[in-house]
């Protein structure tokens, strides 16, 4: 007789989800043993997360229903025990890794990140037409500004004002042309105040444009990051580890060694890398002739060593910046420039790239530790949920 190895016996167990945590018991770790024994008999230790668990026999049911698919197998017996406190908080740190926040989030379908390695390279740009490009393409789009000390998507979109509170004390985006949300420390501070807060309110700041606005269901949420891989990216990598990145750089190949620290970025805190956007891609003149003013490749050669899709090259165009100026997105306002056609295409390479279903929403995370290491956040409170 045949008997089954005990990699085919795993292999079925992951076809039994625990429903709460949405995973399978071999991928928590909660199979403790497989023992197969010469007629057939097969034995499973499932080792549950609290001794009363209530989904027990669930765990029972399943484990018998898959393992006793495979062939030679002559009965399945499913025994219990508890995780140990160590393997228990090992469980909760690999939970920690896959969780978005609960409520604000829970219904957005994904995170896309818009960095770079330095500043100036047009990521508010590029986000605040992307989201307005993808609400022109169906899709529900936010936009948030997670640059609290340079923040500027209010103004490319064209929002102002002061956002209200919901019965349930959320913060309700304000919205842009297209039906963009957007959410910004601008909307709460007045015009041109410079906003001085420390890494532990950046992080609360951040923390609360994630849980305590009302984003309701929403297709993408486009986060801008300031320039450079400091604080902020770390903070929102910790908050959201499904988001991805997408990486705006300029033509120049010397560009792309600067750019690929945003991607090293990514790589560590374990975010993936959606694609690469190169912008101020050459200028054309009204009789066609065309400049390569800031280089040349640079965004190519960036997508190949990340091994990433080029999601578009946008070209210098001066409607592009005097729409940002003015509020009017010029993806909207004319789709047919250049720039428009490019940043049209790459938001609908983000669209061919992206899950169009919900993300599987854990169960609430721990609360995040900030900067100053004790979990709880020092300073003055962030003007927002009175
Ligand atoms: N393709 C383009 N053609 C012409 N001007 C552009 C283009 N892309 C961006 N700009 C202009 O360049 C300037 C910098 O762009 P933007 O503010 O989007 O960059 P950023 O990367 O967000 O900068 P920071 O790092 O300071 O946040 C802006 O004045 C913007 O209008
Ligand atoms: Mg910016």
């Amino acid at each position: 007789m045949t008997l089954p190895t005990q990699e085919q016996v795993t292999e079925k167990l992951r076809a039994v989800i625990d429903p709460e945590l949405r995973r399978n018991i071999v991928e928590l770790g909660m199979v403790r043993a497989i023992d197969i024994a010469e007629d057939g008999r097969v034995g499973v230790i499932v080792s549950l997360t609290t001794p009363g668990c209530p989904i027990r026999s669930h765990f029972q049911k399943a484990v018998v229903e898959n393992v006793s698919q495979l062939e030679g197998v002559t009965s399945v017996a499913v025994e219990f025990d508890v995780l140990s406190d160590e393997e228990r908080s090992r469980l909760q740190q690999t939970l920690g890794r896959n969780r978005l926040p609960e409520g604000a989030l829970a219904q957005v379908k994904n995170v896309i990140c818009v960095a770079s390695g330095k500043g100036g390279v047009g990521k508010s740009t590029m986000t605040a037409n992307l989201a307005a490009a993808l609400a022109a393409e169906g899709a529900s789009a936010g936009a948030l500004d997670a640059d609290v000390y340079g923040y500027s998507i209010p103004r490319m979109l064209g929002v102002e004002g002061r956002p209200d509170v919901n019965a349930q004390r959320k913060i309700i985006p304000l919205e842009g042309p297209a039906g963009v949300k957007v959410m910004s420390i601008g909307f709460f501070i007045e015009p041109n105040a410079a906003v001085v807060w420390r890494g532990p309110m950046l992080h609360k700041a951040i923390q609360q444009f994630l849980e305590d606005v009302d984003w309701g269901e929403l297709d993408y949420l486009l986060i801008d990051l300031p320039p450079g891989t400091g604080d902020v990216s770390m903070t929102l990598a910790q908050l959201l580890p499904q988001a991805k990145f997408a990486i705006v750089t300029t033509p120049q190949p010397a560009a792309q060694t600067v750019a690929r620290r945003a991607a090293e970025m990514a790589n560590k805190v374990d975010l993936e890398v959606l694609g690469v956007i190169e912008n101020m891609s050459g200028f054309t003149t009204p009789d066609g002739q065309r400049f390569t003013i800031f280089g040349e490749g640079g965004g190519q050669l960036l997508a190949d060593e990340l091994d990433v899709p080029l999601l578009g090259k946008v070209p210098l165009s001066e409607d592009l910046r005097s729409h940002a100026d003015n509020g009017n997105p010029l993806v909207l306002e004319n789709p047919n420039d250049p720039a428009s056609v490019a940043i049209r295409q790459a938001a609908r390479g983000i669209l061919a790239a992206t899950p169009q279903a919900l993300p599987v929403v854990q169960p609430a995370p721990a609360p995040i530790a900030a900067g100053n290491g004790n979990g709880s956040v020092s300073g003055t409170e962030l003007p927002v949920i009175q």
